[in-house]
């Protein structure tokens, strides 16, 4: 155990190995302090975490800032045309370097003494330099870098450990799903403008533990949307969803597909627009998966999400909307997440479907849209239960019992396709047992 873990904090931890074979999950793993604090080094000091779409840093000295764990980063492309990834720190005295969200540079000076940094991050400069600094190491005080950066399906991801696992040892068999989501069209995503924030009263875990398996919440949690007739009737959908755990602690549910029923491809597009797609990636088990499930949300592990959804038809056109979203949980402090969420189409799409698309995902994942505020209603109380008194005297856990041994309907679903753990029909929180597993490896392992 490491230093910043000790007393109450630590025995948390530790109990989880074995509450996690009940179900259980302490409360303190959701909002204490110290625990969170462990997190931002053993979970996101290490993980590979998602940044952004390349398209974002298109051009040579493009950049964006973004998020890992709590530090800032810029992420640029250099003049060398690859993607760096730089803390967004002075090396002199840590003044925030780059202050606007995004831009075009081919240098980042910061405003306290003037040191001034490449768009790779390299040391470039100083004011009055022969006189000020005669003998400094130029090949030393460059913005500090993430080690390791890949650009997948157009989507930026970076790992800020140098010693830590590829990015295809780290993904596993989640890239057979990313792959069929995300690159479904080789070309990958486009994003329909830049990402929306905002911050919830949540510990980031709720949005990916919810994302990588919850199909239980849906009928009830969400069921005032199809009462209200703008989604189709999913308030029995638990019986035809199906829960794909993809190691690592990445995770993936699906609903049946309505697609054929709407005169679509298995994809949600028409004929031409689907014929129109490089489907050069896929496998004959992505057809298959597809086929039969379509709305789908993942969580790769540990706070990048995806969510695929179609909406209502055009009543005018007869187009049915189809979005993809992405985002991720950034942790913010014990009991806030900013929601980080861009709504994409494939690259692939024309862009008159661009606007229903938009307002498609808006209207139900945007930050009030129907569905997600329903969401972030309810998960403020699993960050709120870890700070209360009596819960803390009753030693309470949290309930992850969904298809253990002899507790749910369902059970194994061994004739979906995919490469995976572990396939489970209707009531099932495998997933979510994975996901804890895999973030207790990941707190109690030498860093
Ligand atoms: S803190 Fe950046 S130049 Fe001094
Ligand atoms: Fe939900």
């Amino acid at each position: 155990m490491t230093e910043i873990l000790t007393g109450a904090s630590a025995r948390s931890v530790d109990r989880l190995a074995q509450s996690l074979d009940r179900g259980l999950v302490p409360v303190a793993v959701f909002g204490d302090e110290q625990i969170y604090r462990e997190e931002l080094r053993k979970i996101f000091g290490h993980a590979w975490l998602f940044l952004g779409l390349e398209e974002e840093v298109s051009e040579v000295g493009d950049y964006v800032l973004r998020r890992m764990g709590e530090d800032e980063v810029i992420v640029s492309r250099g003049d060398d045309n690859n993607v760096h990834v730089l803390l967004n720190k002075c090396r002199h005295r840590g003044a925030v370097v780059c202050r606007e969200d995004s831009g075009n540079t081919s240098n980042f000076m910061c405003p306290y003494h003037g040191w001034t940094y490449g768009n790779d991050g390299s040391w470039t400069g100083a004011p009055k330099r022969p006189r000020a600094y005669r003998q400094l190491d130029r090949t030393s005080w460059g913005l500090i870098k993430a080690p390791k950066v890949e650009v997948r399906w157009g989507l930026i991801f970076a790992c800020l450990d140098p010693d830590g696992p590829s990015f295809e040892e780290y993904a596993g068999d989640a890239l057979w799903y990313l792959r069929g989501f995300l690159g479904a069209d080789s070309r990958g995503l486009h994003a329909l403008g830049d990402p929306n924030r905002w911050i919830t009263r949540t510990n980031w875990k709720s949005g990916s533990e919810n994302f990588g398996g919850d199909n239980y919440h849906v009928a009830t949690l969400h069921g005032s949307v199809s009462e209200i007739g703008v989604l189709p009737d999913f308030r029995d959908a638990n019986e035809g969803n199906a829960q794909f755990d993809a190691g690592n602690g990445h995770g993936c549910t699906a609903s049946a597909n309505y697609a054929p029923s709407l005169g679509l491809t298995p994809f949600g597009f028409s004929q031409e627009v689907w014929d129109s797609f490089d489907k050069s990636d896929l496998d004959d088990d992505h057809f298959k998966f597809h086929e039969t499930h379509l709305l789908l949300t993942f969580n790769f592990f540990p706070n990048f999400s995806v969510l695929r959804f179609l909406g209502a038809p055009d009543p005018d056109t007869g187009h049915v909307p189809n979005f993809l979203m992405v985002r991720t949980w950034q942790p913010v402090s014990p009991s806030q997440t900013e929601v980080w969420n861009w709504m994409c189409v494939y690259k692939a799409e024309p862009s008159e479907h661009y606007a229903a698309a938009y307002a498609t995902g808006m209207q139900m994942m945007g930050p009030a849209g129907l569905l997600e505020q329903d969401d972030m209603a309810v998960w403020e109380g699993a960050a709120a239960a870890a700070t209360s008194v009596m819960a803390d005297m009753n030693g309470m856990e949290y309930n992850y019992q969904l298809g253990l041994e002899g507790m749910s309907a369902g059970g194994p679903a061994d004739d979906l396709p995919g490469p995976v753990l572990g396939r489970h029909k209707s009531y099932s929180e495998e997933n979510q047992r994975s996901f804890f597993k895999q973030w207790r490896k990941m707190m109690v392992e030498e860093a």
